[in-house]
């Protein structure tokens, strides 16, 4: 974005709406203003709240009596698709999706005649027998894929979770070089019941600001949570978003105040930015976690009022960490050569 216009262009009228600059006088030019341009301001302006009134109605009929919103609605029809006529990037991140889902489910204790996690694991087997079968290349992600698929086999047959040694990980430091840093962060979802010590929080919080965003707003306000009661954290405890939340040593909520964003996307993107960020530093340490989605699946009022946050901050994103208890499988990444086009 081109952040000159994007700070020229932010205005706010008397009601405190966003308003590009083009759309206001200076103020020489407001005491010319014909009756023709008042009225066809006026008309904008009433435009403007009649769609804000439709996106709440909106927003209320996909809440209310849908159940679903329509951004799940639609990526759900992108799922019909059958599994012979996705092309092969469908395919590969369909592969990688329900991996992901079978990476979790593995690591809880299997409940006697559960069929938890059955579902994703056939899909993966059948998209995995289609990449094969259409002779795609044998990438990293397929192998892991195809590990997860092992896990799976085995948390059948002894209902354990299967989760791989923490001994596997990298041990880190502040002197770590960066490039094995990035190639070695990873989702953490056990912790050992340690807290982090105050000064590694507080360093993964300095890295925090270093965090680039658009324009240079640095909106964010990052809400720490603390766990004090960390004996939760066994292997069976499971890794649901809630229970994860209840048992990570550090929750950080990561909120941005999206008054001066007129921009649809960058607060969203500031705040993602924010959360590799954090899991860098974290993993940079030693440490290691997991982000999770916030946005519309979370309560953003009763996170207000627990911690008497300001309606204007919307909590986008978390990232909950501690010491590693557990090394996820690594090898899910997608190659290069199928994600990169040069243009
Ligand atoms: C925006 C975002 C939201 C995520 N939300 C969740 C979540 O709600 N629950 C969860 O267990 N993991 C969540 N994750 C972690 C991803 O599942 C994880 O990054 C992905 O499986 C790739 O694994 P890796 O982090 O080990 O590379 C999220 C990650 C991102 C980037």
């Amino acid at each position: 974005m081109d952040e000159s216009s994007a700070q020229t262009s932010l205005l706010n009228d008397e009601k405190g709406t966003v308003l590009c600059k083009s759309e206001y006088p200076t103020i020489s030019e407001s005491r010319q203003l014909t009756w023709t341009k008042r009225f066809k301001r006026f008309i904008r302006l009433r435009l403007y709240d009649l769609c804000q009134v439709l996106e709440m109605l909106s927003l209320l009929i996909q809440e209310k009596i849908l159940r679903k919103t329509l951004a799940v609605h639609n990526s759900q029809q992108a799922l019909l698709t059958p599994i012979s006529e996705m092309d092969r990037d469908l395919l590969a991140i369909y592969i990688r999706w329900n991996g992901h889902h079978v990476e979790k489910t593995v690591r809880y204790q299997r409940e006697p005649n559960s069929t938890r996690g059955q579902e994703p694991a056939g899909l993966l087997r059948y998209a995995l027998d289609e990449w094969y079968r259409r002779k795609f290349p044998r990438r990293a992600f397929i192998c892991w894929a195809e590990e997860n698929l092992g896990d799976f086999n085995k948390w059948i047959e002894t209902g354990k979770p299967q989760v791989h040694p923490e001994k596997e990980l990298p041990v880190y430091c502040q002197e770590s070089p960066v490039w094995e840093v990035l190639q070695n962060r990873v989702s953490t979802r056990f912790w050992h019941p340690v807290p982090v010590e105050d000064d590694k929080l507080s360093q993964v919080l300095k890295a925090a600001t270093y965090a680039p965003t658009a324009c240079n707003r640095q909106a964010w306000k990052l809400y720490v949570q603390r766990n004090r009661e960390l004996d939760c954290n066994s292997m069976v405890s499971g890794v649901g978003n809630l229970i994860l939340r209840k048992k990570a040593p550090v929750v950080i909520y990561i909120t941005i105040d999206k008054r001066l964003y007129p921009e649809i996307w960058a607060p969203a993107e500031d705040a993602g930015i924010m959360g590799l960020q954090l899991s860098l530093a974290a993993t940079s340490l030693g440490l290691g976690g997991c982000l999770m989605y916030g946005a519309e699946n979370f309560d953003q009022d009763a996170f207000q009022m627990e911690f008497n946050v300001p309606a204007y901050q919307f909590m986008y994103l978390m990232y909950m960490f501690g010491y590693p208890a557990e090394r996820t499988l690594t090898a899910k990444r997608a190659h290069p050569d199928d994600i990169v086009i040069t243009v």
